[in-house]
């Protein structure tokens, strides 16, 4: 049976959206209808999670004029524009007007191409995020990034493009292999870390009930990270500043991820070592205690996360990795630490020398 156990709200104004979190709510079809306008809908989703949960969303669609199903293959190399091109070579030899309803049924792939293509088609279109990893229910989902990546670089093509609304069903989360649930617990974790030293201190409580997927922990978990994210994505939706708190670990963690090779460590996973860093950085800065890193680096560990970045990468290369950061903002390398647990800055003055002793003493 369908249960809201949480409604908290992104403040954009008028482009305010909810977002819903509880049991079955895929298939709550007072729900959906809520918020699809017209009667023609577009539902995206890969061949993993369609087989799972497409059924379910269709049945609460129930009767209307024009459903056009799209099933994606499964995986981040298909985030491009190719696939964004069969998109919209289905919508339009469906004839889908301007007020129909793109609907997300995915991971944060799914959810990042849904809705660029929500954004571009017929200059904007209706658009419900319906996100089926906890990495997506907690981050990618919410704040309105949309993207396809470049072969040139990772969500380089894309749009700011909030969506009508977030239906965050955790049962979802039963079927989702244990590598990518511990993934995502790294972005849930990060928002302890940058602004809610509580919600860090009762992640520290639950996680032997979160890894065992237990409803209660899950619904408070997902809540508070949203909540998290809503207030940060209401005060900045564009990434003018302080919406970069959000990118925690994340400078590291790309480097990692280009460094190896994409798809060999998950996001979640070199966002972790990549906080890791972050706070052993900050803890040489004098501003945390070591006992704060240790304490950190036991709570990765009981996530099964990594803990430190993998051996075949030494200083040069995370140094040469990350100069591609520095480009992107003018010649700084600006990277997110914290100056308590709970409170996160953006800093601009790291040194390469700095960096070269952080990243040898491991
Ligand atoms: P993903 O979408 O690739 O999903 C991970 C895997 O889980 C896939 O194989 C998928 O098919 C499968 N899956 C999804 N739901 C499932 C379920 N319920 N049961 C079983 N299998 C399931 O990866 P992700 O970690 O969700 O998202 C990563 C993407 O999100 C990246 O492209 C990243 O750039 C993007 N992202 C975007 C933002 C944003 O703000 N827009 C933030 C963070 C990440
Ligand atoms: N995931 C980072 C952001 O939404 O800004």
């Amino acid at each position: 049976m369908t249960l809201i156990m949480h409604t908290l709200h992104v403040e954009l104004g008028e482009r305010t959206y909810p977002v819903y979190i509880g049991r079955d709510l895929l298939a709550d079809n007072e729900l959906l209808a809520r918020h699809i306008a017209g009667s023609q809908v577009v539902l995206v989703s890969n061949e993993t999670v369609a087989p799972l949960y497409a059924e379910r969303v269709r049945s609460a669609l129930g009767k209307r004029q024009l459903i056009t199903e799209i099933v994606l293959p499964d995986g981040e190399q298909y985030k491009s524009l190719e696939t964004l091109s069969v998109i919209f070579d289905r919508v339009m030899a469906d004839k889908h007007s301007r007020n129909t309803t793109f609907i997300a049924l995915g991971g944060g792939v799914v959810g990042d191409i849904t809705g660029f293509a929500a954004a571009c088609y017929q200059r904007g279109v209706n658009f419900i995020q319906i996100p089926t990893t906890l990495l997506a229910q907690v981050d990618s989902s919410v704040g309105g990034k949309t993207a396809v990546n470049h072969p040139q670089g990772k969500n380089m093509i894309g749009a700011f493009y909030q969506p009508q609304a977030v239906l965050i069903d955790i049962n979802t989360l039963q079927t989702l292999p244990a590598r990518e649930f511990s993934a995502g617990l790294a972005e849930v974790v990060k928002y302890g870390l940058i602004s809610d030293e509580p919600f860090y201190r009762w992640l520290h409580e639950h996680t032997p009930r979160l890894l065992a997927r237990e409803e209660a922990a899950l619904a408070e978990a997902i809540e508070r990270s949203c909540a998290n994210k809503a207030q940060v994505v209401a005060a900045d939706e564009r990434e003018g500043g302080m919406r970069a708190i959000l990118n925690l670990g994340h400078t590291f963690g790309h480097a990692i991820e280009t460094g190896q090779g994409y798809g060999e460590w998950l996001h979640g996973e070199a966002v972790a070592a990549g906080m890791m860093l972050a706070l052993e950085l900050s803890a040489r800065r004098g501003w945390i205690d070591e006992a704060e890193v240790d304490d950190f680096r036991a709570l990765l560990q009981d996530m099964h996360l990594p803990v430190s970045p993998p051996g075949n990468m030494d200083a040069a290369m995370f140094l040469s990795l990350m100069a591609h950061d520095k480009k992107v903002i003018d010649g700084n390398l600006r990277l997110i630490l914290l100056e308590a647990i709970g409170a996160a800055c953006i800093v601009d003055d790291v040194t390469d020398a700095e960096l070269q002793e952080l990243l040898a003493a491991r």
